[in-house]
C-alpha cells in the first residue's frame, strides 16, 4: 500500500528505540519524534499475532504517560484524525477550538466558506489566540497584544503599530497541513505532506455510499470528560460482547448475537446489527423517514464503524450518532457525543414539535446508553491500573473480540507509522455483506 510505504520510510530504527521523521507542526518539516518506551516491542508482541494466539494489549498502554505521549505524537501526529462535524462550522465566522493533549488547534470557516485549521499560537510571542469556540467571528484577536488574524489565518493588524505588508504576509497563523472531510466530519493530518484521507479508508466509502452523511442535520451534541484512556472508549465501542451485560434497554433491539462483521480492508472496524428489532422504543425504524437511497436490507440494519483512531459512527436507517474522542492524558479523554438526523427524517403528518420530541427522546436514550458505557470504561481503567506492572495481558474470544483485536493492532501499527497489516486479520465475510451485494 502506498501510504504504508510512505509512512514506513519516515521511521527509522536506532540502537535505543524508534525515531522518525514526522512533524507535529507544519512549521518544522523535520522533527525527531520522541522514542517509544524501552519495552514497547516486548509488550506489543503478544497482541501482534493472529487472534487465536494473541493477547489483549498490556495495561501499560492505558496507564503510562510515556505511552500516552508516544500515541499523541505518533498516532495523532502522523495519521488522519477527526476533530469536528462540518455542521459545527456551517456558517462563515464559526470557530471551534480542539485540544489534543497540549496541542491546541483552531478551526474556522472564512467569509468565502472555506474551512481552515491552525495551531493556536500567536506569531508574535506565542500566546494562545483563541480560548473557546464562537459564532459570527470577524477576526481572531490575540489577547496579549491584540494582533488580529483573519479567519483564513492571515495577519490583519498589529495595533497600534503598522507593519509592512510584505512582513505581515509571512506572519499568518501556522496551518495544520492536512484538512479533509468525510461522512460530514472534518479530519486533520499533521504530517507535512499527508496522503489523501481516502487512501486509508479502504472500502468504507463504498459501504456508506447510500447514506447521505454529508447532508445530515446536526440535532445536538453533549461533551463528556471521561476518566479513561482514549483507546478504551474506541475498544468499548467496537466491543458488542458487553451489550447484554451493560445495556439492558439497548439489548431489547440490538442483542450480542445479532451482530455480524461488516469489515473490508482499511483503517476502520465495522460490524452491523441485522435485523434491528423494533421494540416500541425511541429509535424504532418507523419513527422517522429513512435515508432515501437505502437498500431494503440497510433499512432494517444498524451499522457501526470505528474510524481509526478516534471517531465512531453509529448509523441507523434514519440517523447517526458519532463519538469523537481526543486524549487529554493517559487516563483522561474528552468525548463529544453527537446526534445527526437523516436529511428528510421528519415524517409527513408529524408536526415540528412532535418531530423535535422524537429526536429528543432518541438523544436521551443514547445518552443513557453512553452513561452506562462511561461507567464501564472508567471501571475498566481502574482494573487495568490495578494490574499495571504485573505483566498481565487480557484474553480474546475470537467470535466476539475480533473487533478489539483489530483496533489494538491498528494502534500498534500506527505507533510505527504504518497502516494495519491485513495479512494476520481474519477473513470476515458475513451474510449481511452478501445480502447488500445481491440486493
Ligand atoms: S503574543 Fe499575541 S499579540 Fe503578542
Ligand atoms: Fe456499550
Amino acid at each position: 500500500m502506498k501510504i504504508a510505504r510512505n509512512m514506513a520510510c519516515r521511521v527509522r530504527r536506532t540502537g535505543h528505540g524508534w525515531t522518525g521523521f514526522g512533524s507535529l507542526h507544519a512549521r518544522s518539516m523535520v522533527t525527531e519524534l520522541p522514542y517509544l518506551p524501552q519495552r514497547w516491542e516486548e509488550l506489543a508482541l503478544p497482541t501482534r499475532r493472529r487472534i487465536e494466539d494473541a493477547k489483549s494489549m498490556h495495561p501499560l498502554f492505558y496507564t503510562d504517560a510515556a505511552y500516552a505521549q508516544a500515541e499523541r505524537e505518533r498516532i495523532f501526529g502522523m495519521s488522519w484524525f477527526a476533530v469536528a462535524h462540518v455542521q459545527e462550522l456551517a456558517q462563515p465566522g464559526d470557530v471551534k477550538v480542539v485540544e489534543v493533549g497540549t496541542t491546541s488547534i483552531i478551526l474556522t470557516r472564512d467569509k468565502n466558506h472555506r474551512l481552515h485549521a491552525f495551531y493556536n499560537s500567536c506569531r508574535h510571542r506565542g500566546a494562545r489566540v483563541v480560548s473557546s469556540g464562537a459564532t459570527g467571528c470577524k477576526q481572531l484577536v490575540c489577547p496579549y497584544h491584540w494582533w488580529a488574524y483573519r479567519l483564513d489565518g492571515s495577519l490583519k493588524s498589529t495595533p497600534p503599530a503598522a507593519m509592512p505588508k510584505e512582513r505581515k504576509d509571512d506572519l499568518g497563523l501556522a496551518r495544520v497541513p492536512g484538512l479533509e472531510t468525510f461522512a460530514g466530519l472534518i479530519f486533520l493530518n499533521q504530517m507535512p505532506k499527508p496522503p489523501p484521507l481516502r487512501d486509508t479508508l479502504g472500502d468504507l466509502p463504498e459501504k456508506l455510499a447510500r447514506y447521505d452523511l454529508d447532508e445530515m442535520h446536526l440535532y445536538k451534541h453533549k461533551m463528556y470528560d471521561i476518566a479513561g484512556n482514549w483507546k478504551l472508549i474506541a475498544e468499548n465501542y467496537v466491543d458488542f460482547y458487553h451489550v447484554d451485560a451493560v445495556h439492558p434497554e439497548l439489548a431489547k433491539f440490538s442483542r450480542v448475537d445479532d451482530h455480524q462483521p461488516y469489515q473490508g480492508g482499511g483503517q476502520y472496524v465495522g460490524f452491523v446489527t441485522n435485523p434491528l428489532t423494533d421494540c416500541g422504543g425511541p429509535g424504532d425504524t418507523s419513527r422517522f423517514n429513512h435515508f432515501a437511497r437505502l437498500k431494503a436490507v440497510e433499512s432494517s440494519s444498524g451499522l457501526y464503524f470505528q474510524i481509526f483512531p478516534n471517531v465512531s459512527l453509529t448509523i441507523y436507517p434514519h440517523s447517526m450518532f458519532t463519538m469523537l474522542t481526543l486524549p487529554a492524558g493517559p487516563d483522561r479523554t474528552q468525548e463529544q457525543l453527537t446526534l445527526l438526523m437523516a436529511p428528510e427524517a421528519q415524517k409527513n403528518g408529524v408536526s415540528r414539535d412532535e418531530h423535535h420530541e422524537r429526536c429528543e427522546a432518541w438523544m436521551k436514550f443514547f445518552m443513557e446508553v453512553n452513561d452506562e458505557d462511561v461507567a464501564a470504561i472508567e471501571n475498566l481503567q481502574k482494573g487495568l491500573a490495578n494490574r499495571d506492572g504485573r505483566g498481565m495481558h487480557g484474553e480474546f474470544i475470537p467470535k466476539y473480540d475480533w473487533t478489539v483485536h483489530r483496533f489494538q493492532n491498528m494502534v500498534l501499527s500506527g505507533l510505527e507509522g504504518h497502516t494495519l497489516n491485513e495479512d494476520y486479520m481474519p477473513r470476515l465475510e458475513s451474510a449481511f455483506e452478501q445480502m447488500v451485494r445481491s440486493a
